[in-house]
C-alpha cells in the first residue's frame, strides 16, 4: 500500500505551509493547524472555529471539485499574517470553478432540511459567511487556489 503523507514547514514565525495527501480526513490537519496558528495570533475562540470550519470546506472542495478525488494529487495550504491579516490560501491542481462562486444560488436550508432542495451546495456560501473576504478562482502557474482572510483587531 502507497504510503501517504502528510508534510508540515514553518517558513518563517508567521508562515505556515502544508502539504496534504488528496484524501478526505486530511482536512483535519489543515484544521488543527490553522487553529493552533490563529491562536498564536490571538484569535477569540469562536473565531478559531469559523476558520477551522472555513479551512474544512476549501480543503474538501479542493480534494473533490479541484482535485477531482484523485488519489495522486495533492493539496497545499499556505497560512500566514502580519500586523493587519490572517491569510489562508488552499491550492489544487484543477482548472478552477469558472464563475461557480458568483453564479450559486444562495442555500436555502428550510427548503435542504425538508428535502426540497439539494444537501449540497453550503461550502462556498459557508466560506463567504465565516472569512472577512475570500478570493475565489485564483488560478497560478502551480493550480487553482482559493485565498480566505480574517482581519486582525488592532
Ligand atoms: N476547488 C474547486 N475547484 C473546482 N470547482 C470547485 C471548487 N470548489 C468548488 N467548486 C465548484 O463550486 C460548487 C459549489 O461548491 P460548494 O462547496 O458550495 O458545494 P458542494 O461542494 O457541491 O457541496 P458541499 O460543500 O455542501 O458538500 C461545486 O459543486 C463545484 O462545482
Ligand atoms: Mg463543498
Amino acid at each position: 500500500m502507497a504510503v501517504k503523507k502528510e508534510c508540515i514547514r514553518i517558513l518563517d514565525d508567521h508562515t505556515i505551509e502544508i502539504n496534504l495527501p488528496n484524501e478526505m480526513g486530511y482536512e483535519r490537519i489543515a484544521m488543527a493547524c490553522s487553529a493552533s496558528f490563529a491562536k498564536i495570533v490571538g484569535f477569540s475562540p469562536d473565531r478559531i472555529e469559523d476558520l477551522k470550519t472555513a479551512v474544512s470546506e476549501a480543503c474538501i472542495n479542493a480534494m473533490e471539485h479541484g482535485n477531482k478525488n484523485d488519489p495522486d494529487a495533492r493539496v497545499f495550504i499556505t497560512m500566514h499574517y502580519d500586523d493587519h491579516i490572517f491569510s489562508v490560501s488552499v491550492m489544487d491542481q484543477g482548472e478552477g470553478m469558472g464563475n461557480s462562486s458568483e453564479s450559486l444560488e444562495e442555500p436555502d436550508i428550510e427548503k435542504k432540511i425538508l428535502n426540497l432542495q439539494t444537501p449540497r451546495g453550503l461550502g462556498i456560501f459557508l466560506i463567504k459567511q465565516l472569512v472577512d473576504h475570500v478570493e475565489f478562482n485564483q488560478i497560478t502557474d502551480e493550480g487553482h487556489m482559493v485565498r480566505m482572510i480574517l482581519k486582525i483587531a488592532g
